[in-house]
């Protein structure tokens, strides 16, 4: 565990694990009969993913996006770089974007152009955190999990510089550790 380098926590493991039920069984009555597709965005989102299917009350199929990455940084470029394509193509389907956090709102932005442009049957939106102070484009999000203040947070998948991603908690990580000096 890494918690020392943690300067505070923002969201406890018990929230997060209410909130993504409430959000589950919120996505699973909006889709009803229908099969949604999950696209998580790699890596920061797998946690959520995992957490979120298992709540799930519909019948689903997952698939996985990579795209261009801050890093080390902790500013967006809004330069955004497919590292990873879908296995399959999306057109008919129902797709269900799932992502750990929307700051700039370029990835999605980028993305929910990118794959509109394949012709799903309808593309929604769930990010597990908000930055809103921090948005530069406007994207349609349909379920968001927690707005939180414009600071960089790590755990529960997200990262700095690869490390956090498995602490069990959205924590706020000690400013001294990633300030440019
Ligand atoms: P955006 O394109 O600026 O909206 O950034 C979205 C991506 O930046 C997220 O999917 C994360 O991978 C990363 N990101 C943004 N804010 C944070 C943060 O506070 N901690 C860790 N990663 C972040
Ligand atoms: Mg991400």
């Amino acid at each position: 565990m890494q918690n020392q380098d943690i300067a505070e926590i923002l969201v406890p493991e018990d929230q997060l694990t209410a909130r993504v039920q409430e959000l589950a069984d919120e996505i699973s009555l909006s889709y009803g009969e229908q099969r949604p597709l999950l696209i998580a965005v790699l890596k920061g989102s797998v946690m959520f993913l995992a957490d979120l299917m298992r709540s799930l009350s519909v019948p689903h199929a997952i698939d996985f996006m990579a795209v261009s990455s801050y890093g080390a940084a902790t500013e967006s470029s809004g330069v955004v770089r497919i590292l990873k394509d879908l296995d399959d193509p999306i057109a008919g389907q129902h797709v269900l974007i799932v992502e750990d956090i929307i700051d700039s709102g370029n990835t999605l932005h980028y993305l929910r152009g990118l794959l509109l442009a394949r012709n799903p049957a309808s593309l929604r939106i769930v990010s597990l955190l908000s930055k809103p102070s921090r948005r530069e484009v406007d994207v349609p999000v349909d379920w968001i999990g927690f707005e939180i203040p414009d600071k960089f947070v790590v755990g529960y998948g997200l990262d700095f510089d690869e490390l956090y991603r498995d602490l069990p908690f959205i924590g706020v990580l000690k400013e001294e550790l990633y300030a440019e000096n």
